[in-house]
């Protein structure tokens, strides 16, 4: 029988780094469905699309996007049509056109579909915008994890030093970006960024990544016992 936790929220509450930690801790399978969104993005920016307008031909290049995640102990690794992507999907070029990208509802629907089959009979810790609200709506454990935009900027900043990318973009560049793409995230028609009904929200502000997996931790480990 499956197990799923849904881990929603905007980007750069944490949630990539305690989704990790706690599918290792607890033994989930970790799905990153923001991987997944990039893949497409990443596709269609190296079949020369960068264009929002050329919806056909972005659907198209969905239908035919295969997205494989391996898993290495904790790590992930994510595969475009059998090319290892991992650090491809992660460029600025890629993060401002996949907002749009995933405002798509036939992209969106592609997606919910791999995600669902990709989960079925296993037991899954899923992370993305909108897995407590349409992917997984009865999910065994939602959380919504937020964070001043202030704070994630900080977050992502330093996330970008740490691993020597995008570093020509200041802090205060990072900050715009966020705040556009949580705009578009939780405007768009389908599937906006949202909390989901049932689901436990976090303010990670003025937690550290430690406190916010232990949090997580027991409200999975009382689910769980709970069942
Ligand atoms: O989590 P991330 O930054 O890697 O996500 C990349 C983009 O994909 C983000 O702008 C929102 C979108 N996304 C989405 O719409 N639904 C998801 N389940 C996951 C991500």
């Amino acid at each position: 029988m499956s197990f799923v936790v849904a881990i929603d929220g905007p980007s750069g509450t944490g949630k990539g780094t305690i989704t990790k930690k706690i599918a290792e801790e607890l033994n989930l399978i970790n799905i990153d469905t923001g991987a997944m969104y990039r893949c497409i993005a990443l596709n269609c920016l190296n079949q020369g699309i960068n264009q929002i307008e050329e919806k056909e031909k972005i659907i198209e290049i969905a239908k035919n996007t295969n997205v494989k995640i391996e898993h290495h102990g904790a790590e992930q690794e994510i595969f475009l049509n059998g090319e290892n992507v991992s650090y491809q999907i992660r460029t600025e070029e890629v993060t401002k056109f996949v907002s749009p990208v995933s405002a798509i509802s036939e992209v969106r629907e592609i997606m919910t579909d791999m995600q669902r089959k990709m989960a079925e009979g296993k037991q899954v810790i899923m992370e993305g915008r909108d897995i407590g609200t349409t992917v997984f709506p009865n999910a065994n454990v939602k959380i919504y994890l937020d964070a001043a935009a202030e704070e994630r900027a900080n977050r992502r900043y330093k996330e970008y030093q740490e691993k020597g990318i995008n570093l020509e973009l200041s802090y205060e560049e990072v900050l715009k970006a966020i705040e556009e793409r949580d705009y578009r995230d939780s405007h768009r028609e389908i599937s906006p960024l949202s909390i989901a009904q049932g689901a436990n929200v976090i303010d990670t502000t003025n937690m550290t990544i430690e406190e916010v997996a232990n949090k997580v931790k027991q409200i999975i480990l009382e689910t769980k016992e709970n069942n």
